[in-house]
């Protein structure tokens, strides 16, 4: 299945930005892979009108259509405004929020619901995974924030173990070879012949120099980047090694 890259540009990003989107934009004219770019909610119209070669989501989204739910936005909105794909879960939503699986499995429904595709995060913690619970941990998110329906079009599985992210570690090869079978083998036993081909993202400090490695790894099919997403050069030395 062709490879998925992602940028989560987590709260950086101001107009100035928008050129480095049309950067990357203009390379992604006729790659095998699929690229997609998640900036901050007050960039998605602009980034959506300014590119036709890759995606743009978003990170976040309530539960519920609209309401009374001051300065929240909805899945149903961002889909107005371009957005085709929607982070949920990410650890730091879970950290910083408060956010639980049942809360992130209510907005993976939600963004089913809008008709976009959500990218459900998970991971263990490094007390976790030194606790040898990794597996455990991985299992409980997908049963608890994974919806009833999952398939290829309407859900991606990113798993980013919380200790990777932004701090330069990367798991061993070994390590993430087993996590990402793990979850194919709960998403083929869960889901059925379907989830075989529904996407399984890496993340946690991917940068141009060990993705080609990372995408070698079965069960590999794309990775989630931040910070080396931020600036169209770095992810774009990503987005040869997938394609
Ligand atoms: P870094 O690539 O900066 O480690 O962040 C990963 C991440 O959190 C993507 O969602």
């Amino acid at each position: 299945m062709s490879k998925l890259v992602a940028g989560n540009w987590k709260m950086f990003g101001d107009q100035n930005m928008l050129s480095e989107i049309k950067v990357i934009d203009q390379y992604c004219h006729k790659i095998d892979c699929e690229v997609a770019i998640c900036p901050p909610f007050q960039l998605i119209l602009s980034a959506h009108q300014q590119t036709k070669n890759i995606k743009i989501g978003a990170q976040n989204c309530h539960i519920n259509a609209n309401g009374p739910h001051t300065g929240e936005v909805s899945a149903e909105m961002l889909i107005d405004v371009g957005a085709e794909l929607i982070l949920v879960g990410h650890s730091e939503r879970r950290q910083d929020n408060n956010e639980t699986n049942k809360i992130i499995k209510q907005k993976a429904e939600a963004v089913q619901r809008a008709g976009a595709t959500a990218v459900v995060c998970i991971g263990e913690t490094l007390e976790e995974r030194k606790a040898d619970r990794t597996l455990q941990v991985l299992q409980e998110q997908m049963l608890n924030c994974l919806p009833k329906n999952v398939n290829p079009k309407n859900t991606v599985v990113a798993y980013e173990p919380v200790w990777a992210i932004g701090t330069g570690l990367v798991p061993e090869i070994d390590q993430i070879r087993s996590a990402h079978s793990f979850i194919r083998g709960f998403l083929a036993s869960t889901f059925g012949a379907e989830a075989h081909n529904v996407k399984i993202l890496y993340g946690g400090s991917v940068k141009g120099s060990n993705a080609r490695e990372i995408f070698s790894i079965s069960n590999v099919n794309g990775a989630l980047v931040g910070g080396a997403s931020l600036k169209s050069s770095d992810f774009i030395e990503i987005i040869k090694a997938a394609s």
